[in-house]
């Protein structure tokens, strides 16, 4: 039995029907074997970045967060483009976990999916994102990159990811951040 990797996930929506977060939720199914996949929830609950917060200690689900992603072996983003970049949540959450020591996403094996409304699926936020993420010193696998355009089309009523070949690209992603994490580490 190969040994289970285990995998943060990130997801820059909030809401309740989010496309993204069915892609999130669908990541195990769609997996090697050997990983396993937390989504993290209680994003909304991090206060605004401020350093006199910051001072006075930092907030208790952002240290839960820093732990989670220092004991996993890997780090998913999923998420929206909102005005072609990543959302606010999301970059808020990356700022307080960017003031923690010792840095959690430095050398951390990142995959990211965006995933919108639009036909691009986020290719800008995705970008941003890679940006941010050099800063962080993570380590995001390069290709396949996932991109899924027209999601709503793609995701059922019940917020299952049903379009084949999307499947089909999120699989073979993951098979390869498998790989991606064995190299890395
Ligand atoms: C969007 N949307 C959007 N789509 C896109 O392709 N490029 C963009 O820049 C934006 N900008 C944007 C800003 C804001 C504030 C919202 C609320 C939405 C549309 C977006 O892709 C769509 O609402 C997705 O369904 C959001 O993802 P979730 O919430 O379904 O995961």
């Amino acid at each position: 039995m190969p040994i289970k990797k285990s995998i943060v996930v990130f997801c820059g929506s909030l809401r309740e029907h989010s496309f993204n977060g069915a892609i999130a939720r669908s990541l195990a199914e769609l997996a090697p074997e050997d990983m396993t996949f937390t989504v993290l929830d209680g994003l909304e609950s991090i206060p605004h970045y401020d350093a006199d917060i910051q001072a006075s200690g930092f907030p208790a689900k952002v240290l839960e967060i820093a732990d989670a992603i220092k004991n996993a072996q890997g780090v998913a983003f999923v998420t929206p483009e909102y005005n072609y970049s990543i959302p606010g949540v999301l970059k808020n959450a990356i700022d307080w976990l960017s003031r923690v020591s010792p840095a959690p996403f430095a050398e951390k094996p990142v995959v990211i999916q965006t995933a919108s409304a639009g036909i691009l699926g986020g290719v800008r936020a995705q970008y941003h994102l890679r940006q941010i993420l050099v800063f962080l010193d993570a380590y995001p696998m390069n290709k396949p990159e996932v991109m899924v355009g027209s999601v709503q089309s793609k995701i059922s009523a019940d917020g299952k990811l049903t379009d084949e070949a999307t499947r089909d690209f999120i699989s073979n992603q993951l098979a390869a951040f498998s790989k991606f994490i064995d190299k890395m580490s």
